[in-house]
């Protein structure tokens, strides 16, 4: 009866060093850095990269890809499970690293998704039925790890409302 406050929590882990991260997720964010080096980006100048491992540990990238037709941009981490999904589509995605760079300072401290990549990445998970580990990086900072896209987007839309 009458109104109830509610309150959410989200949890994740913040690495100091990438080092403190288990081998694999190190692979990882180094696959995502060099993803970002084939970010077509002359507009924005901002590079993002993401990397991505699958359960048989194939792992796929993808970089931001820009328009000057500025809406269609494709940022990194749609490019990345687009390919994964378009070429194992039975695979899951266990993890994802994202990392950035900023051509104007250095960005030191882990740079989210935007909420469009939050969407797909969540309705991902639902799909494969399993979650999707997320690990963020700046150029520099801490690392954080989440063990789901659904922290980063916990009033989610998905198919049940259809
Ligand atoms: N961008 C991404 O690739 N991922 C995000 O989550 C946020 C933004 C890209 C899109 C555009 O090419 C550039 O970063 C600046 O917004």
């Amino acid at each position: 009866m009458g109104k109830n406050e509610r309150q959410l929590t989200i949890t994740w882990l913040a690495y100091t060093r990438p080092e403190e991260l288990p081998e694999q997720e190190q692979e990882l964010l180094r696959e995502a850095k060099s993803a970002l080096d084939k970010a077509h980006a002359p507009y924005s100048n901002f590079k993002v990269g993401a990397a991505l491992v699958l359960e048989d540990s194939t792992i796929l990238s993808g970089a931001n890809y820009e328009n000057a037709a500025y809406p269609m941009c494709l940022c990194a981490e749609r490019s990345a499970i687009a390919t994964a999904v378009s070429t194992y589509p039975d695979a899951r995605i266990l993890t994802m690293a994202i990392t950035v760079e900023s051509p104007s300072h250095e960005i030191d401290k882990p740079a989210a998704p935007c909420g469009a990549c939050r969407q797909v990445l969540v309705e991902t998970e639902i799909r494969q039925g399993a979650d999707i580990a997320i690990i963020l990086r700046g150029q520099s900072g801490q690392i954080y790890r989440l063990g789901s896209a659904k922290h980063l987007l916990p009033f989610h839309f998905d198919g049940s409302f259809l």
